[in-house]
């Protein structure tokens, strides 16, 4: 049955695997005001329009990939793993290397999986900022990044189903957050939520598995995905320092806790519960088991990662004037959290130029 154009399920747990139904609560904007005023926009949208690429005539898809092959022994998630087995009682004590490269393999499939629904969830926000945002210049920006989005979910959809294997479901913490910024009222939360705060994650995510990684394909894929995100990263930065310079400060205390909260969040993500459970190991009775691990190491598996994220996202927020409105409210927490360190890294707003990998390919054939 079909209701207005909607595949009517026919019970709950389809609508679990096959969609989800999302309730945007943003007014639609059209605009009759179609002046070109904001130049740096106009620049974006343009170099957007020259440096789309071919997600099937730029890419080899017939490049051979052997995923057990790519296992990274020596990444600091596999040496936490490998010190968790030496560990009295472990449940993983009869692991040997056919086991640890089973486990790399399904960490890549995992990695692979939640970029592919965060693309989609990119998919479906930057098409929220079309038809939200109040400016004709954002909105055309917003629609060259619905199609970079949409070529995104598509290569990473196609890499995980010709060369990895069966995709792991949207891990319920990126669920929530995505959805969230899709359900806000506020046009601005959805770029702040996405343009700064996810795309942030996303090139720390990216840049860490293009470092890892010496397979062909996938690092040409990567590089191109890289230098669309750097792009909408730089877009949301523009556009929200223009609208926050207007904000009061009560508005701009709820960004700031906005932001406040979804860094907090990201600093617990934790490991891929489905992972263990593909591989039949009770993550409960390990978890003692890496925590210890991690503990010898004196580091996180995600420390270089988190690391990659902050680099980026406190520089953009430091741009938007959020650190120090409402007398630095959002710098005195995120100092007792150690992250003003990331201050002075170099900002994103002008990467995208630097980091044009299309327009070096093209510059060298
Ligand atoms: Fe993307
Ligand atoms: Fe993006």
């Amino acid at each position: 049955m079909v209701t207005a154009g909607i595949p009517h399920p026919a019970s709950d747990s389809d609508v679990a695997t096959t969609f989800k139904i999302v309730h945007d609560h943003a007014e639609r904007i059209y605009l009759w005001d179609y002046e070109r005023c904001r130049t740096q926009l106009v620049t974006l949208y343009n170099k957007a329009m020259g440096s789309q690429w071919n997600s099937v005539a730029d890419l080899d898809w017939d490049t051979d990939v052997d995923p057990e092959r790519l296992v990274d022994h020596d990444g600091p998630m596999m040496q936490v793993v490998r010190l968790a087995s030496d560990e009295p009682g472990s449940p993983i004590a009869s692991w040997g290397d056919r086991e640890f490269t089973a486990l790399g393999v399904e960490m890549f499939k995992a990695s692979i999986s939640q970029f592919m629904h965060g693309e989609q969830g990119a998919m479906l926000t930057a098409a929220k900022i079309v038809e939200t945002v109040p400016w004709i210049d954002a909105k055309y920006y917003a629609a060259t990044q619905t199609m970079d989005e949409a070529r995104h979910t598509e290569v990473f959809a196609k890499y995980l189903d010709l060369k990895v294997g069966e995709a792991y479901p949207m891990s319920p913490y990126l669920e929530e957050q995505i959805t969230a910024l899709l359900e806000d009222s506020r046009w601005d939360i959805a770029y702040l939520g996405m343009q700064i705060a996810i795309e942030s994650l996303a090139l720390a995510a990216f840049g860490d598995m293009l470092r890892r990684t010496t397979e062909p394909l996938l690092r040409k894929l990567l590089r191109y995905v890289m230098s669309d995100e750097a792009r909408h990263v730089a877009f949301g930065v523009l556009t929200l320092k223009e609208f926050y310079a207007g904000l009061s400060d009560p508005e701009l205390k709820e960004r700031q806790e906005f932001l406040l909260d979804n860094t907090l969040r990201n600093r617990s993500r934790s490991t891929t519960p489905e992972v263990w459970e593909r591989l039949g190991v009770n993550l409960h009775a390990l978890m003692p088991h890496l925590a210890a691990a991690a503990g010898t190491m004196m580091t996180s598996p995600y420390a270089g990662f988190q690391r990659g994220f902050f680099a980026k996202l406190v520089p953009n927020v430091g741009k938007l004037g959020l650190l120090d409105a409402n007398r630095g409210y959002l710098r005195e927490r995120w100092g007792e959290a150690g992250l003003l360190q990331f201050e002075h890294e170099a900002d994103t707003l002008s990467d995208y130029d630097s980091y044009d990998e299309v327009a070096k390919d093209r510059a060298r054939s």
